[in-house]
């Protein structure tokens, strides 16, 4: 299943809209019913509103009432895989801790999980007696 992946996030990374950066990414997110959201980076001009290709994958899956995920696959034209920022990777760990696979165009992947990239991501935060 995972195997789709890669080639859903390429070609989702095509619509990127990349102006300010020219730095095109694509997600594809594997939901535990077998479903697959994709995204892509969408900047702005005032540089702080841009969003990431994962953000808009796992927001596109919930606002169609999907909230558990099994992988998300992001590419990248870089030469190391590409590591998600730590804005998604606080948003990935509100669904729970799932496998992350970066890769790049010509093919080269990293595989983590979300617990792996963002340890202790939720631990005390509104917990209080
Ligand atoms: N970007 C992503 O979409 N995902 C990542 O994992 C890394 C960074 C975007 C944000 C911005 O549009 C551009 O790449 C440069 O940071």
């Amino acid at each position: 299943m995972d195997s789709k992946l890669i080639p859903a996030a390429t070609a989702a990374r095509l619509a990127a809209h990349a102006p300010y950066s020219s730095f095109k990414v694509g997600a594809a997110l594997l939901t535990k019913d077998g479903r697959v959201f994709t995204g892509c980076n969408v900047e702005n001009l005032s540089y702080g509103l841009t969003i990431c290709a994962e953000r808009n994958a796992i927001f596109a899956a919930v606002a169609a009432g999907v909230r558990e995920f099994e992988a998300i696959a992001i590419v990248a034209d870089t030469r190391e895989p590409v590591s998600p920022c730590g804005a998604c990777r606080q948003v990935m760990a509100e669904f729970g801790d799932f496998k992350i696979i970066s890769a790049t165009l010509d093919g080269r992947t990293f595989e983590s999980t979300v617990a792996a990239l963002l340890p202790r991501g939720k631990t005390g935060i509104l917990d209080r007696e």
